[in-house]
């Protein structure tokens, strides 16, 4: 990849991709963000994007002008549209035609999971870059350290953690910051062109084990709950309506019957470190409030 090459970044005022925007400047990588209005503007700019694209996935036209004399498309969908594939396809398309060469496609872990519907929105976007003569890297990572940030507050003042699933369940988690690292080398240098890789954290953690290590670095003790998803959504009041809600409800459903497993080898080797642990994370968290 050529030096300093201009990046678009879709999502670049969002929770996640909004960490890879510094991780590209510090590549030397010029970023374009683009969003759908001036707040999310100066957001983007505050995080380091030199430029500004204003535009809408929906809107194939702002895109085109969005995707003019870039080298590389960072392309996240938003959660749980019900025309991800479809938004997905056309940025795919879009780049193809304004001559970009490298685009990173931030999927999930397990897209051919049929019981994950919204998993499988992804396949086509992975699909179109197989035949789309673009490099392409496609990141699968698994569930967030970063979605425990809203239930924080909840844990200071209650002393719980809940989420809607058994507290023993297993399920893989990763720091969407090492996510934006991989990203960001994909974006700037030539050898991670052409993979598919499933990004995983290191530790296998359920939710008890989790409540344990808040204990720790709180110093008092923390207690896991399992609401039902209705009293869940009542308390966290997450930012969905009831189709989305409903899509959020089965991935919550299928961790409580089977949890996620997932390998953390292709992300230790990619990072050429230790991924970032939830003690970490967790302490970040206890420090920043
Ligand atoms: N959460 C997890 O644990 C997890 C795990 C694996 C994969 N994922 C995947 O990660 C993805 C991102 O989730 P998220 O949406 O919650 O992340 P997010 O970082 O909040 O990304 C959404 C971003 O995309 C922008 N956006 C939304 N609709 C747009 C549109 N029509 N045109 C242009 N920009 C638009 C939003 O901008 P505005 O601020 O303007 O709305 C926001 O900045 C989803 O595909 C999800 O399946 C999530």
């Amino acid at each position: 990849m050529m030096s300093n090459p201009i990046v678009l970044v879709v999502g670049a005022a969002g929770r996640f991709a909004g960490l890879l925007v510094p991780e590209l400047v510090r590549r030397g990588a010029t970023v374009r963000a683009l969003v759908r209005n001036d707040a999310n503007a100066a957001v983007a700019r505050r995080a380091g994007a030199a430029e500004v694209a204003l535009g809408d996935l929906r809107d194939a036209r702002s895109l085109e002008a969005a995707a003019r004399g870039v080298h590389g498309v960072f392309h996240i969908g938003p959660a749980f549209a019900p025309d991800e594939s479809e938004l997905g396809l056309r940025m795919v398309d879009t780049a193809r035609r304004a001559g970009a060469r490298r685009f990173v496609f931030s999927s999930v872990m397990h897209p051919t999971n049929g019981r994950l519907g919204t998993h499988a929105m992804k396949q086509p976007v992975e699909e179109a870059l197989f035949g789309s003569g673009l490099q392409y890297t496609i990141l699968q990572p698994t569930n967030f350290y970063q979605n425990i940030e809203a239930a924080w507050p909840a844990v200071l003042a209650h002393g719980v953690f809940a989420e809607p699933f058994a507290k023993s369940a297993n399920v893989a988690r990763i720091d969407y910051r090492d996510v934006a690292e991989v990203a960001a080398k994909a974006l700037t240098e030539d050898h991670l062109a052409y993979g598919t890789f499933e990004l995983c954290g290191e530790e296998k953690l359920t939710r008890e084990d989790i409540v344990a290590i808040m204990g720790e670095v709180l110093g008092r003790p923390i207690a896991a709950a399992e609401p039902s998803f209705e009293e869940w959504r009542t308390m966290a009041n997450p930012p969905y309506d009831e189709r989305q809600l409903g899509s959020l409800a089965n991935i919550f459903a299928y961790y409580n019957e089977h949890g996620v497993r997932g390998n953390s080898t292709v992300l230790r080797t990619l990072l050429g470190r230790s991924p970032r642990t939830m003690r970490a994370y967790v302490g970040e968290l206890a420090r920043s409030r």
